[in-house]
């Protein structure tokens, strides 16, 4: 319960946030989200602003909370690293709260024309300043306490975008320019380094530990000692502003000062803008809002700074923080909640995923009740227990799951869970026994498609869109038809007649001739959707493609030898195993069997399997923003059709991006790593005629 007395609950707060800000500053080890830390934060600023006497000079408030780690030189900024006002206001009135006050400071009248503002993205990385000496780069510091940093530049040398020498005449005399910006990595080069680290800690290398996100990420990367590791895990920056400078003409405006950093080939964000008043300002935040789960990297708000630099001098600074510059926060990605319980379900092979039951918390806009844990090695790995205080993320579309525990919170009857334990060793669904295959981190159920649960998930996989495409079947009709015994096998589905679908609750005649249509329609298909809608363990939908390709009948796919299955392009021993098995069940032959007498057909192949020319053959594929003809799944089937591979990212091993309206962070990769990038026209030019039938 938090002390009543204000003054004690000042000291309280104090140790707390300092605590804290070691953890986060020194450490890179936060134990709790940013949100938190800005609650507490500005609990003590309520406190002090209602008792200026309470007011310490050494209360966080105060100062800018960091210090030296030791192993890395101090240095002296020769202008201080200041931070900015937040406004923890994360609607519209945040804006106009801003336009009020820098219109106010200005003394401008109410009819004066609206401001120029520079709108930034407020990036989630840590404050650099790259000292250029001559144009080269002499130096790198982090912010540290705002008056001394410590010395980076081994690491930040390391990073590909940030340039070891300017260009242009300039920047090459100047005796001085010292770059501001944010150094930060990227989610998806954030994802590959954890996934590394997972497999160096489980092959038992000692000291390695993954992140929890990819500020802390990028945090350790810079403060790592060893030059060497760094460079293995990569980072990205941004440049927004200036420390010292000397003996180059700074220009007049934020936006000219951006457009001097590209010309130097710092590289800048090119979501900035200039944008006039608080209108303005509240577009750019509800723009930025909507694309912030698209960009490539964590944002935590916008900033926006007036533009015209006379002005800001005008402004000048009030305890540390421009007057003229403001950070607009976004609602936090990340919260704490109470664990409640762990619950398991089953999917669709039979993985048992644990998934917390949370106390109901409000996080990326939505209020979560459940998150994933993923595994019992993830819940080990974070030693999350039932009953702790726990710290959800959800960041877009992607499911929440719970990043790690508040050990300090921890209630003295926190229960470790055991999913073995937990379920006696029986599926929570059909009873059967759960087993764990060697190196396999899931446990799995075994009953096969006697459990309901696995049945449900294999009908939803069969009729998807990218498998059978029956329209018409959604997962409530699904729960309905397994739960009343109506469909235990696939090939029940097509014996489903208008009569026994509309004697099911909430069915309309209507939606039952919609089903039966629907069925019927799927029944013409092709054996790529064919094999990938059986649901074979390992087998996607570019396995199951190239499966067809290479056999071009269903029978030599069920006649193949594990060796035989090998000969495919891309099929390694595990998926070779797994199509083997499958089919050497003799209720999956009986499946297939039955699911052919119900009519399900397509175009076999005369023997030669797929004899279509394959001009792309060798070459890989990365599809980017909206383009003007093909959708997305048919630019995907004629590349594949035509040899080529699709994948959903950037890398060095990508041959070609296809670029159309709105292409985002991918097209920028492709640039940084000079892949060719063409447009839908060129993409068609290079593919042979469309065959007759769908492949
Ligand atoms: S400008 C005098 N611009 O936010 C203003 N800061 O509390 C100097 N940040 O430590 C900062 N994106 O790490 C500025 N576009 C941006 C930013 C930005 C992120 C961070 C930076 C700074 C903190 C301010």
């Amino acid at each position: 319960m938090p002390d009543h007395d204000p003054a004690k609950r000042a000291v309280a707060l104090r140790k707390e946030l300092q605590h804290h800000a070691h953890l986060y500053y020194t450490l890179d080890a936060p134990q709790i989200p940013d949100a938190e830390y800005d609650k507490l934060f500005q609990e003590l600023q309520a406190i002090e602003a209602a008792h200026p006497d309470l007011v310490t000079p050494d209360s966080p408030t105060q100062r800018v909370i960091g210090a030296v780690l030791e192993g890395l030189a101090p240095v002296r900024h020769a202008v201080p690293m200041l931070s900015i006002h937040t406004e923890t206001d994360t609607t519209p009135a945040g804006a106009e709260k801003f336009d009020a006050r820098v219109r106010k400071a200005l003394a401008l009248a109410d009819d004066a024309p609206p401001l120029a503002y520079h709108a930034e993205l407020k990036f989630d990385g840590l404050a650099i300043n790259l000292r250029y000496e001559r144009g080269e780069l002499v130096q790198a510091a982090t912010r540290g306490d705002g008056e001394t940093g410590e010395d980076v530049t081994h690491t930040v040398r390391m990073i590909a975008t940030v340039p070891k020498r300017l260009r242009g005449a300039a920047a090459l005399a100047a005796a001085v320019i010292d770059v501001r910006g944010e150094v930060f990595m990227r989610r998806d080069d954030f994802e590959a380094l954890n996934e590394r680290q997972r497999k160096l800690i489980e092959g038992g290398a000692k000291g390695e530990k993954t992140f929890v996100n990819p500020r802390n990420a990028a945090a350790g990367v810079v403060r790592q000692l060893d030059a060497g590791k760094a460079a293995k895990r990569p980072l990205s920056f941004f440049a927004y502003a200036l420390g010292e400078v000397v003996g180059w003409d700074v220009p007049g405006t934020q936006h000219a000062l951006a457009a001097a950093f590209r010309r130097m080939g710092l590289p800048v964000n090119d979501d900035s803008r200039v944008e006039h008043g608080a209108e303005g300002l509240i577009r750019f935040h509800r723009e930025i809002a909507a694309k912030r789960d698209a960009l490539p990297f964590d944002i935590d708000g916008v900033v926006y700074k007036l533009d015209d630099r006379a002005q800001q001098e005008q402004l000048g600074f009030k305890s540390r923080e421009p007057r003229w510059a403001v950070a607009h926060k976004y609602p936090a990605q990340e919260q704490t909640t109470r664990l409640v319980d762990i619950d398991v379900q089953v999917g669709r092979t039979g993985k048992l995923t644990p998934v917390a039951k949370l106390q109901p918390v409000f996080v990326g806009g939505t209020t979560v009740s459940n998150a994933t844990l993923h595994n019992q090695d993830e819940i080990d790995r974070k030693d999350v227990r039932i009953g702790d205080t726990v710290i959800v993320r959800r960041a877009g579309d992607v499911i929440p799951e719970v990043v790690g525990s508040i050990i300090e919170k921890r209630p003295p009857d926190a229960q470790p869970f055991d999913l073995y334990q937990r379920l006696g060793g029986k599926c929570p669904v059909c009873g059967s026994e759960i087993t764990r295959e060697e190196g396999e981190v899931d446990w799995r159920c075994s009953g096969g498609l006697f459990c309901p649960a696995q049945r449900k998930q294999a009908i939803l996989h069969f009729a998807g869109r990218r498998a059978m495409d029956v329209e018409g079947l959604g997962d409530k009709l699904v729960d309905q038809l397994v739960d009343a015994g109506i469909v235990r096998t696939l090939p029940e589905l097509y014996k489903l007649g208008v009569a026994n679908l509309a004697a099911l609750e909430r069915m309309a005649d209507k939606s039952a001739q919609n089903l039966v249509d629907g069925l019927e329609k799927s029944k013409q298909t092709t054996l790529a959707r064919f094999l990938y809608a059986l649901g074979i363990r390992h087998v996607g939908e570019t396995t199951a493609k190239d499966l067809a390709r290479h056999f071009g009948q269903l029978d030599r796919v069920l006649g193949a030898s594990e060796p035989q299955l090998l000969e495919v392009s891309d099929v390694g021993p595990i998926v070779a195993h797994s199509i083997h098995t499958f089919f050497a069940q003799p209720h999956n032959r009986e499946i297939v069997e039955q699911l052919r007498a119900c009519g399900i057909t397509w175009k076999e192949d005369d023997g030669t399997a797929d004899n279509a020319p394959k001009p792309l053959l060798g070459q890989t594929f990365v599809l980017t923003g909206t383009l003007p003809t093909l959708s997305r799944d048919e630019a995907k089937d004629r590349i594949e059709a035509a040899g080529g591979k699709v994948s959903g990212s950037v890398s060095k091993k990508t041959s070609v991006v296809v670029a159309g309206a709105e292409a985002g962070s991918k097209l920028d990769k492709a640039t940084e790593l000079g892949i060719t990038v063409i447009d839908e026209a060129a993409l068609l030019a290079l593919l042979p005629e469309p065959p007759a039938v769908p492949t």
